[in-house]
């Protein structure tokens, strides 16, 4: 009997997909470039519907038709190999898909190539680590529908539920499953850092242990808040080091890393006049963390303000930071989905924007409650222009911007760098202002380089002799 479908790259995600395939009823054919990862897997997996082959040819000449393979492999130049390696195997109607955290550019080119091979092609979005790859992550794929219809019955039965709705929807064509996963992590980014602010905040200036703080994350949890993202960072804090008995997060080194999506966002924003600011300040707030033994140095030649002393009403600022940090996710969501929107309009992407709020509720690392409020809004005013002038989001953040300018202003004045909090004031300020600044950047320009200008009255382009 031939396998339903192929797997190839048995990394952990790899090897997570293949097994969640087979709990579901699939007769999984698995492939590994070397054969460690391959052999490491089967020994695993007696008795479950998981069959390995260690030449590429046997591999897919294992599968029924049209064959459906999943890879799995490392993002940039590995895919190409395999894609490759693949070719001269395959026949008009075969799907491959890519399920790693491709460029979405990179999708689109491979997917010109493959479709004029008669090959269909799936750049595929998959959120929510090891466990999520297991158990049901968020699943977002991209290319033709015909294509994804072929495999649509496995992605949805892999995925997430939710209600009873899988956390799979089709995007759209060519590159745009890979491009909301790209953007997905830039949201993560931003919500990653608005969290950890509000840690310090609670931490430095409010003076409470890890434990307090923990036991404040659990209570956020069971309200708006509620996210994957507290509640791990409840868990995190509760956590002891075996090592010293401190809370793990003090010997941790504050030195972040990245990937890449997050980087790709940012650029894409900056690329296409989209302002993602706070998505981008999250991205240099982790390399700036990178500068680690620059910070020591410069800590003992730059000066900040004493840390104000005042006690501050616990309670009432555990609120302010609550808030604070709802209004800053509602700002960075409120970027995020500006981008899928431009964007989705510059290359006619159509994005269901109320799907993919739906597809984040489970399965994800950014699932949230309020993704569900996300949702709605989408599904009552499919083409509005920004969240945050959305009635259920323009009442909240009228609401908190209170606690959000409180817990800014007394970061700022206590010398803690407050990032993305900081920029989603920022961002909410500037977008809520009729009258900007900008009038004069535009005499400036004129002034040195003839660029001319528009007016508030007349048509047209002016150009001043401005000495
Ligand atoms: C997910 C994650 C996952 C991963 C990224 C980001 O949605 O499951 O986003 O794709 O954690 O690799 O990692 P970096 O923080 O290293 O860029």
């Amino acid at each position: 009997m031939f396998n339903t479908i192929g797997v190839i790259g048995l990394g952990v995600m790899g090897s997570n997909i293949a097994l969640n395939m087979a709990s579901k009823g699939e007769q999984v054919a698995v492939y590994n470039y070397t054969r460690d990862l391959t052999d490491n897997l089967v020994g695993k997996t007696e008795g479950q519907l998981i069959y390995p082959y260690y030449k590429i040819q046997d591999f897919v000449h294992s599968l029924e038709t049209p064959r459906k393979i999943f890879l799995m492999v490392t993002a940039g130049k590995p895919i190409d190999s395999v894609i490759s390696a693949l070719v001269p195997f395959l026949e008009a109607g075969d799907v491959i898909m890519d399920g790693g955290n491709s460029h979405y550019e990179d999708t689109e080119r491979r997917y010109d190539e493959l479709k004029s091979k008669g090959i269909g092609y799936l750049g595929i979005g998959i959120s929510g680590g090891e466990v999520g790859a297991l158990n049901g992550p968020s699943i977002m794929p991209g290319g033709d529908k015909d294509v994804y219809a072929k495999v649509a019955p496995i992605l949805t039965k892999i995925a997430a539920q939710v209600d009873k709705d899988p956390c799979c929807v089709y995007i759209g064509s060519k590159g745009s499953g890979h491009f909301v996963k790209m953007v997905h992590n830039g949201i993560e980014y931003a919500d990653m850092q608005l969290i950890a602010e509000a840690y310090t905040f609670l931490r430095k200036r409010l003076g409470l242990s890890v434990n307090e703080i923990a036991d404040i994350f659990e209570t956020w949890n069971q309200g708006e808040l509620n996210s994957y993202l507290i509640q791990i960072t409840a868990e995190i804090l509760r956590k002891k080091d075996e090592i010293t008995g401190l809370p793990l997060i003090d010997v941790i080194l504050d030195k972040t890393g990245q990937k890449g999506t997050g980087k790709w966002t940012s650029i894409q924003a900056i690329d296409t006049g989209i302002p993602s600011s706070i998505i981008t300040e999250s991205l240099f707030a982790r390399y700036i963390s990178s500068l680690k033994e620059e910070r020591v140095y410069a800590e003992n030649i730059l000066s900040g303000p004493e840390m104000d002393q005042r006690s501050l009403d616990k309670d009432l600022w555990i609120e302010y930071i609550r808030q604070a940090l709802y209004m800053g996710k509602i700002c960075a969501y409120a970027q995020g989905f500006t981008q899928y929107k431009m964007t989705s309009e510059l290359y006619g992407w159509d994005l269901p924007l109320k799907d993919i709020a739906l597809i984040f509720r489970g399965g994800c690392i950014i699932r949230a409650e309020f993704l569900n409020v996300i949702s709605e809004t989408y599904q009552a005013q499919p083409n509005l222009a920004n969240l945050l002038i959305a009635p259920y989001f323009a009442e909240k953040v009228k609401e908190y911007q209170i606690g959000l300018r409180k817990v800014a202003c007394e970061g700022i004045n206590s010398g803690i760098s407050f990032p993305c909090l900081s920029a989603s004031l920022t961002y909410y300020d500037s977008y809520r202002t009729d009258i900007s600044n900008a009038n004069l950047l535009q005499a400036q320009r004129d002034y040195f380089g003839a660029h001319t200008y528009e007016r508030t009255d007349l048509a047209g382009f002016f150009h001043t002799n401005w000495q």
